[in-house]
């Protein structure tokens, strides 16, 4: 299976802890690919045509995007323990959990989009204003209600939320994250020690 990676991306980063925790790393081979919503990959646009990454060839030439649908293909592809409950309300809850934390990564990749790839001038803060708040009301709900759900397990829910995490390090760092949610961030320093979150840091 061939991956469309790039090492910045939070979503890809999801996918790559999966193949660490669950030994499928040799599985799959890695095509590196640099784009932008207003510089998209002809690569990834070829057979993808919203050219998201990730996106997953398998062998048989078909192609799996996004990173809901690799990561949910990918456990399903290994005989440990599986990182998405296969059913009742534990898959439920896990997913909803996963889904919060892929909201964050939605509103912090649009800041980035805004802040970085638009004139300065143009910048809407109103708009900004209103993906920031989604941060943070999804950040307090992890910390006051589901702080015991991020412990137990190390799973879909766990991994998304670390991603998220590393990602407002990578771009927000002036956010400062860390001194409004002190549980998270014990959680965090004790998860972010774990190889597949090591082996799959943003670049410098
Ligand atoms: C980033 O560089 O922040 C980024 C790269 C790819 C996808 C999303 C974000």
């Amino acid at each position: 299976m061939t991956l469309f990676h790039s090492p910045s991306s939070p979503f890809v980063r999801k996918v790559m802890v999966l193949l660490h925790e669950t030994g499928q790393l040799d599985r799959v081979a890695l095509h590196s690919v640099t784009l932008s919503p207003i510089s998209p990959s002809p690569d990834v646009n070829a057979s993808n045509p919203a050219g998201k990454i990730p996106a997953l060839r398998l062998a048989d030439g078909n192609l799996l995007h996004d990173s809901r649908v690799i990561f949910e293909y990918l456990d399903q592809q290994h005989v440990g323990e599986p990182l998405i409950p296969r059913e009742g309300p534990a898959r439920w809850r896990r997913l909803t959990l996963a889904s919060l934390a892929d909201a964050i990564l939605d509103a912090a990749v649009l800041i980035r989009y805004e802040t970085f790839l638009r004139p300065v001038e143009k910048h809407w803060d109103v708009w900004l204003a209103a993906q920031q708040d989604k941060i943070t009301r999804a950040l307090s709900q992890f910390e006051e209600e589901a702080i015991a759900e991020l412990t137990c397990h190390f799973d879909v829910a766990a991994i998304g939320v670390a991603c998220a995490l590393g990602y407002l390090d990578f771009r927000q760092p002036e956010l400062d994250w860390r001194s409004h949610y002190p549980k998270l961030a014990g959680w965090y320093a004790e998860v972010s020690q774990r190889p597949s979150l090591q082996a799959t840091q943003p670049p410098v």
